[in-house]
């Protein structure tokens, strides 16, 4: 059975939902899946393919999800990687949301230029206002982002199906 591991970052929990979800759907795919925090103890060697993700803050992802990734990168041995960001900029600008996510894979790709990346993709996430320092809060007042959960979980579902294959193919 193919073993993928779904490794994350967050700051608030909303990422930490999101990687359970692929998990889910990866299990109910008929993959034997583990979500986990991106932290060095984990163990690429056990997994024939990985899922990687983490919200945006200031446009890159959380730096343990990186490091994850740049740290882990040869050991992951060709195997198939698909990355997810979670973000918010997407409500307000559709290209800037997607910029922020792709220029930090392209930066990812030129530390870890052995990561097979299979599939990437960013979902809205989750704002809560509270969490903004107070700088932020100010400069939000001209432009905010709409407060709430924005996590399309359908698409999350319709990504991570889309994977199966890929993650199955010999
Ligand atoms: C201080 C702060 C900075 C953020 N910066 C960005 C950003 O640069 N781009 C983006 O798309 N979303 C940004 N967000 C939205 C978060 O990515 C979103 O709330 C996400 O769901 C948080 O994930 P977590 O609950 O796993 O920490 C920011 C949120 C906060 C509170």
């Amino acid at each position: 059975m193919t073993r993928v591991l779904v490794a994350y970052a967050t700051k608030f929990g909303s990422t930490r939902e999101v990687a359970a979800a692929i998990a889910r759907e990866l299990i109910t795919s008929d993959l034997d899946a583990d979500f986990a925090e991106a932290s060095g103890s984990l163990v690429p060697e056990d997994y024939d393919a990985f899922v990687i993700g983490s919200p945006l803050y200031g446009g890159t992802w959380i730096s343990s999800a990186g490091m994850f990734v740049a740290i882990m990168s040869e050991r992951m041995d060709g195997k198939p990687v698909a990355l997810f960001s979670i973000g918010t900029m997407l409500l307000k600008s559709s290209e800037r949301g997607r910029g922020e996510h792709t220029s930090f894979i392209d930066r990812l790709r030129e530390v870890a230029p052995s990561l097979n990346v299979v599939a990437d993709d960013v979902f809205a996430g989750y704002f809560d206002r509270a969490n903004l320092p107070w700088y932020l809060r100010l400069i939000d007042r001209f432009s905010p982002t709409p407060q709430g959960d924005h996590r399309e979980w359908s698409k999350i579902r319709e990504w991570t199906k889309s994977l199966v294959p890929i993650f199955t193919a010999r």
